[in-house]
């Protein structure tokens, strides 16, 4: 048998002989990504997807509900003491409902970052703890909105928060050390790179198609290009729009495009239209396609205003449109010759959690330093 000797050096022993533990490293290194229809949160193997809205509370039947969550059930109280529903209660319960981010960029930086404390809350273990925070905004949001929510979010918070179905309060404080805040697809230019181990920045453009708005970033030389950047209100929403108006005049009934939504995530292209099958991939085909054409027209017009020596090399589909229109946009993106092979056009493994992924990646290189 091979005996191994640990050494214990100097530094690791007190003065009275015991060995000190080794100290983890407190502070929590966080992705966020605060989309106009959902904000993403990963920290390690915590993963959270919240509605982006906040809403006035509405005050019910405690308990009666089985989800008794902290995630679906969540309060905070705002600077004046008065409780603020955060993310799906605030979608289920409030009268006052309150979008976080809309057209593209995010509309109080108040409400943000109370919806952004709050969500913190979720993934911390004590009473205490500390935070290096990668954030991204809707591509839209200006460089003085987001040196505000940079400046709000820094330092230190107490936070109050209360689970609406348990009754149950936490006081909790909150160091958030540094803060990194960029378009939301930045974090999945980040993250593709890093994991398919690049090492120099890439011209690309990256495509980020989400529920309400389509987000476009292009990248030069490692440099996000402004003018060569956008939002479009093309987006997964839309399909369903055009999709439910589509079956509507074919079988005279109403189809509520949310109900669309959840066949369209399950692959389905049957559906059941006042109890009796109805076949919606020739209409879908259509939907995505010219969908698709404006994201690509978009993107072109946009890639315009790069430098003439750009070489886009790689386009990066990602948001959960992309498993509805990232085969169509694979094609699109080669024939408008943006790509030269249809293997530049990428798509992450996690698509709709990668933007958040890079930014928790990215906080963590801070967290090093
Ligand atoms: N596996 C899937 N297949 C098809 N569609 C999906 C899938 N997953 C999510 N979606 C659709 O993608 C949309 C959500 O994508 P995503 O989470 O990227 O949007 P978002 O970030 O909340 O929106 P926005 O970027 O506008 O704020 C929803 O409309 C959903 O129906
Ligand atoms: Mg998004």
């Amino acid at each position: 048998m091979i005996r191994q000797t640990v050494y214990i050096t100097k530094t690791n022993v007190n003065n009275r002989g015991e060995t000190k533990m080794p100290i983890a490293p407190m502070t929590n290194a966080v992705g966020i990504d605060l989309g106009t229809s959902t904000i993403k949160l990963t920290c390690g193997d915590q993963k959270y997807r919240i509605p982006s809205v906040i809403g006035n509370p509405n005050p019910g039947w405690t308990g009666m509900t089985s989800d008794k969550s902290w995630l679906n059930n969540l309060i905070i109280e705002d600077s004046k003491g008065q409780e603020v529903y955060i993310g799906e209660l605030a979608r289920l319960q409030s009268e006052i409902r309150k979008p976080l981010a809309s057209e593209g960029k995010m509309k109080s930086i108040e409400n943000s970052l109370l919806a952004l404390k709050a969500i913190l809350s979720l993934i911390m273990k004590s009473n205490y703890e500390q935070f290096v925070v990668g954030t991204g905004v809707p591509i839209a949001t200006g460089t003085e909105e987001s040196k505000l929510l940079s400046r709000g979010l820094k330092g230190t918070h107490e936070v109050k928060v209360r689970n609406d179905s348990t009754g149950e309060s936490k006081q909790m404080k909150i160091l958030v050390e540094q803060v990194f805040i960029a378009p939301e697809p930045y974090g999945t230019y980040w993250y593709t790179l890093k994991t398919s181990g690049v090492q120099t920045a890439v011209d690309s453009i990256i495509v980020d198609i989400g529920h309400g708005t389509t987000d476009i970033l292009c990248m030069y030389k490692g440099n996000m290009m402004r003018a060569a950047s956008g939002s479009l209100e093309e987006a997964v929403d839309s399909l369903t729009s055009v999709l439910s108006r589509a079956i509507q005049e074919k079988s005279g009934k109403i189809v509520r495009p949310f109900d669309l939504m959840m066949a369209i995530e399950q692959g389905k292209t049957n559906i059941l239209v006042g109890g009796k099958a109805l076949d919606i991939s020739a209409a879908m085909n259509q939907a995505v396609t010219s969908i698709a054409d404006v994201v690509v027209d978009e993107s072109n017009r946009l890639l315009n205003n790069l430098p003439p020596d750009a070489w886009i090399e790689k386009v990066i589909i990602c948001g959960g449109g992309s498993y509805v229109f990232g085969q169509y946009l694979k094609d699109a993106f080669f024939e408008a010759n943006i790509v030269k092979k249809k293997d530049e056009v990428i798509m992450p493994e996690d698509a709709v959690m990668s933007n958040a992924l890079g930014f928790e990646q990215i906080a963590q290189t801070k967290l090093r330093k």
